[in-house]
């Protein structure tokens, strides 16, 4: 069994998006442009209203999946489809857009804290002309199990200590996991061989990824191998470690839309423009 490790780290760099909602954008900045199949990743984390209310106002997508993870606060979610869905804290949405969705992520809420991450995740030329398809997942469907002493992870997607993740049918065959390392704690973490994957520590100070000590709002990127060291730092911590397959296809990006080649951008925005969304 080969250990994976870090083989880049990149810090989330401040910036807003949306109708200016204040975020720390991990992926998809100049520090890491992508990770195959990841293209984007933003933690939004504030107790001020103002760097979170004017929300994300009714906006494209078109060639791959949003996927919301709340820890704190209250959206709700809209679309040009009558879908309507409440993200609420441990919730999970799963969004595909395929060939072409326009919504809304507006707060609900004119105070307190509003935590998360979007990330987004691309699909292969076979599937980004697919129907759009949501999966809101509420946090009790969402299994946390305790593979070792001091360690307790929400399984989102994939599979650990006999827990299957909730969000299913996803190309990628994403790995979801966000977990909690008490001081001291430790385990070995399988990951499947092949699979892009990174970890990222959003609370606490820091945790040793892979026998490296990774700091708050540090991403670390993965060496492939079939598992990860995991232990806890002098303080309780929590991060995310996500992984899939790559696509290894070429990837061309104008705003929200994500397809294969410049023609295709031309194309989806004409259709956004023609109201074909
Ligand atoms: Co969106």
């Amino acid at each position: 069994m080969s250990d994976r490790h870090i083989t880049r780290r990149i810090r989330g760099m401040d910036t807003s998006d949306g109708a200016g909602v204040k975020l720390k954008r991990v992926i998809g900045q100049p520090g890491l442009d992508m990770l195959d199949p990841f293209l984007l990743l933003d933690e939004f984390r504030s107790d001020s209203a103002g760097d979170y209310i004017a929300g994300f106002p009714e906006h494209p997508h078109r060639g791959f999946e949003t996927v919301t993870y709340m820890l704190a606060g209250h959206m709700q979610h809209q679309d040009n489809h009558g879908n309507r869905g409440d993200l609420t804290p441990g919730s999970v949405q799963w969004m595909t857009a395929g060939r072409g969705i326009l919504h809304s992520e507006m707060p609900q809420q004119e105070n307190g804290l509003m935590w998360g991450f979007q990330l987004w995740v691309n699909l292969p030329a076979a599937d980004k002309m697919t129907a759009p398809r949501y999966q809101d997942i509420g946090p009790e469907r969402i299994p946390v199990v305790q593979p070792a002493a001091g360690v307790e992870v929400k399984v989102i997607a994939g599979e650990l200590a006999g827990a299957t993740g909730p969000v299913e049918g996803i190309v990628t065959a994403p790995v979801y996991l966000d977990i909690s390392l008490q001081p001291g704690a430790q385990f070995t973490l399988d990951l499947p061989a092949g699979h892009h994957g990174f970890a990222y520590v959003f609370d606490g100070e820091s945790a040793l990824v892979g026998g490296e000590q990774l700091q708050r709002s540090e991403l670390g990127v993965l060496s492939d191998g079939e598992q990860l060291q995991l232990a806890g730092g002098d303080k309780p911590a929590r991060l995310l470690v996500v992984a899939g397959k790559p696509l290894n296809e070429s990837v061309a990006r104008y705003g929200p839309f994500v397809m294969n080649t410049p023609e295709q951008i031309h194309e989806a925005i004409a259709d956004f423009r023609a109201g074909k969304f």
